[in-house]
């Protein structure tokens, strides 16, 4: 069902109570090192000052799981809020605190088209109460309402523009709207975008349907190969995760890192998959992991003494004649090491293949994280269909899992 908007809300002298994800990265200094996710929340947050809201932003940064602001400075989300005034070119008053006497005073002096950001909401313990856990015991779930209410009794209207968050049933994505009903409870446009495409992507594909899975982990990406190959025509696999693979094939992996307790998972995803599932046909391979290392390019077994790291020039060459035939492509975690040259090149070959694809009319699509990364490093993120700003949240929407934190929400 699809989601009220905030363009079917009436903002003006409104209160808006914006749910953003602002976790960015950031060097050790606390600099901001890629802004891309305050950027993409900018077209909800511009609405709501062109429209003459009141707009208070609530975000996490990091996980500080109800560490005191004092002891934990790294993770204040101050120098997300300057940023967002740099790009807004206008000033972001800053709470210093996400509730309590003095977020109150700053909320109460808000005036229309102007934006308040209140403190890391992760300072509070109570932000990432579980759910399940608030159901067994009464003083949690009082702990979480009653830190939601404090948030909810800022906002007239309740905006969840956060995609990489939603799906956490943190407060502030979850208890807050479920507190707030009766008021407009609506996605931002961010969201809207981030649902549509994953969603079209997924559920009305045009044929054929490819995949394209890596990283380093099968465990991380058991639920979603699953879901996928019940969804798509064929599902290519690349990364570390296809070294516990080929364990589970009963070949050699060398010093390759594997997960042998996940073999047998791997085992039942391959009879599940068939022909669908593929596998690199080579992999290139070193002794150590270092910029400029000498490579192998090795078919089969990979022997003692080396480690596979990215994917080999066959299998780049297979891998791009399907993508090159595929119409809707879903892209999620790297093909090899790409932070380190030249195990990036399986990435980057591939990452090609998607910008040619979608100049020939292919819908593609960019699980974030790092397939994210590796993507925006090789200066391409503009030249596929869409890139997200979700993690794990595109992970699981992948996985076909559902997000409380959206149905929540009004319906249209
Ligand atoms: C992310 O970066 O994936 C989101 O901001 C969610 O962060 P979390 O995994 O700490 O909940």
């Amino acid at each position: 069902m699809a989601k009220k908007t905030i363009a079917d809300v009436d903002v003006r002298g409104k209160r808006v109570l914006m749910r953003v994800d602002f976790n960015v990265p950031q060097d050790d200094k606390g600099n901001i090192t890629d802004d891309n996710r305050i950027a993409k929340a900018l077209p909800s947050i511009q609405h709501v000052i062109k429209n003459g809201g009141r707009l208070i932003l609530m975000s996490h940064l990091g996980r500080p799981e109800g560490k005191d602001r004092a002891t934990d400075a790294p993770y204040t989300i101050k120098p997300a809020a300057d940023r967002l005034a740099q790009l807004l070119g206008k000033p972001v008053r800053f709470s210093p605190e996400a509730v309590g006497p003095e977020a109150e005073k700053a909320v109460a002096a808000l005036k229309d088209g102007e934006v308040l950001m209140l403190e890391n909401v992760r300072f509070y313990e109570a932000e990432q109460i579980k759910d399940k856990k608030a159901k067994e015991d009464p003083a949690l779930k009082a702990k979480k309402e009653a830190f939601a209410g404090q948030l909810a009794a800022f906002g007239d209207v309740y905006v969840n523009d956060a995609f990489g968050t939603c799906h956490r049933d943190n407060a502030s994505m979850l208890t807050v709207p479920q507190q707030m009903t009766g008021k407009p409870r609506v996605v931002g446009f961010l969201v809207e975008k981030e649902l549509q495409y994953l969603g079209d992507a997924l559920n009305s594909p045009k044929r054929p349907f490819v995949a394209i899975l890596g990283g380093k982990k099968v465990s991380d990406k058991i639920g979603v190969i699953e879901a996928l190959l019940g969804k798509c025509d064929t599902v290519l696999i690349g990364g570390a995760m296809n070294y516990t693979f080929m364990l589970a094939q009963g070949r050699k992996t060398g010093g390759s890192l594997v997960e042998p307790d996940k073999v047998e998972e791997a085992k039942r995803l391959l009879q599940l998959g068939g022909a669908k599932l593929k596998l690199p046909a080579d992999v290139v391979a070193a002794k150590e992991l270092k910029a400029g290392a000498a490579t192998q390019v090795i078919e089969g077994d990979i022997p003692d003494g080396v480690q596979g790291f990215d994917i080999g020039p066959k299998t780049t060459a297979e891998y791009k004649k399907i993508i090159a035939a595929a119409r809707t492509i879903a892209w999620n975690g790297p093909m090899g090491v790409f932070e380190v040259p030249p195990f990036d090149k399986g990435t980057n070959e591939i990452a090609q293949a998607l910008v040619d694809a979608t100049a020939k009319g292919a819908i593609t699509v960019i699980g974030g994280g790092d397939s994210a990364s590796a993507i925006e490093k090789a200066g391409l993120s503009e030249k596929v269909s869409h890139v997200s700003t979700g993690g794990g949240a595109s992970l699981e929407f992948m996985e076909g899992k559902p997000f409380k934190a959206v149905e929540v929400l009004d319906n249209k």
